[in-house]
């Protein structure tokens, strides 16, 4: 009997479960009415009664041990598990890592909400796009160098399918399904074949803005641009526009703001000029109406784009463009308290 009970000790210091079907199947085993050591109990009755003491001490002795083992086996299987386990308050809390936004959604975001502001709604359209949202609808010529494979990426297979170059693919995407009044900014990131460079990158994001409806006129885009760029400077800095060409504009501008991180007075970000460009912008060509299905005697429109890697360069001086892509955690961590 002593030798039964010395051999169980020695089992059941050492039991192990991987799970808890196999720990139920060691309380059964060991604990349980028909288990082992209920018949060593049973066998108690045949002990030799100079023996009943020390043979007592030990069965109480197993029994206490294998309960206890079992129990802790328990535990440790609902600490893994379940989580509950019992809650040490003298341990340090440990920082739980929190995650940051990226600085280009970020500004991303603070673009559409000046412009929600003014009342435009966020439209969207595919990245891969066909040759007429991207070119022929806004009135890029059949023989306009953005066409050409080197700043166009092509479906190989199909040369009508691209991914888009700019977001003003969206302009028409909307325009072919709604009448005017229109009012929309559509973000989304753009493709164009540039090799990589601190301030060139094959993928970059940009914002675009249309507005058409009866008599919009010029001085309406002026307004809205410098209520933009007050809004996303600060209320002192100043615009100016350039005139330029974009096909699907006619007039055409490129606006600059005072430079915002010389305040106008000239530093090597501004090249000494005072001024920074941020965008391009324009009233709607009528042929653009016209190629999606607005009536260019009845409607006019304006248009505007500008590039959110640009815009964020100008908040936070980023100095290379890969960065933002490079998903580098102590950069991305430099926005922790940017809201
Ligand atoms: N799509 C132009 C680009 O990618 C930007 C642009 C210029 C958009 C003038 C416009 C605009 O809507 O009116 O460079």
């Amino acid at each position: 009997m002593i030798e039964k009970i010395k051999a169980l000790l020695d089992e059941t210091a050492h039991l192990l479960a991987s799970n808890t079907e196999e720990l139920e199947a060691l309380r059964i085993k060991y604990l349980s009415k028909k288990g082992l050591i209920a018949a060593l109990m049973d066998d108690f009755r045949n002990v030799p009664s100079d023996q009943k003491r020390e043979v007592g001490m030990m069965l109480n002795e197993l029994k206490q041990q294998t309960q206890d083992k079992i129990l802790s086996l328990k535990e440790q299987f609902e600490n893994t598990n379940t989580g509950h386990a019992e809650t040490d308050l003298s341990r340090t809390a440990y920082p739980i890592p929190l995650g940051t936004r990226h600085p280009l959604s970020i500004v991303k975001e603070e673009i559409c909400d000046i412009f929600k502001r003014l009342g435009f709604s966020i439209a969207e359209g595919p990245e891969i796009e066909d040759d007429w949202h991207v070119f022929s609808s806004l009135n890029f010529a059949e023989d306009h160098p953005a066409r050409d494979m080197q700043d166009t990426f092509f479906i190989q297979s199909n040369p009508e399918v691209v991914l888009r170059t700019h977001t003003s693919s969206v302009q028409t995407r909307v325009m072919e399904r709604t009448q005017p009044p229109i009012r929309i900014i559509c973000p989304g990131r753009v493709y164009r074949n540039e090799a990589i460079s601190y301030r060139a990158h094959c993928f970059f994001h940009q914002v675009e803005a249309l507005y058409v409806d009866k008599d919009v006129s010029f001085a309406d885009l002026k307004q809205a641009l410098l209520f933009f760029a007050k809004e996303m400077f600060g209320e002192n800095t100043k615009i100016r526009l350039r005139p330029s060409y974009f096909p699907f504009t006619e007039p055409s501008a490129e606006m600059d703001i005072s430079c915002n991180i010389c305040g106008g007075e000239g530093c090597p970000f501004c090249k000494y000029t005072g001024w920074v460009e941020i965008l391009g912008c324009g009233m709607v060509d009528p042929n653009v109406l016209e190629n999606c299905g607005i009536d260019s005697k009845i409607y006019s429109g304006y248009a505007l784009g500008m590039g959110i890697e640009r815009i964020t360069n100008l908040k936070y001086q980023v100095k290379d463009l890969r960065m933002f892509s490079e998903n580098d955690k102590r950069f991305l961590e430099e926005f922790q308290s940017a809201h």
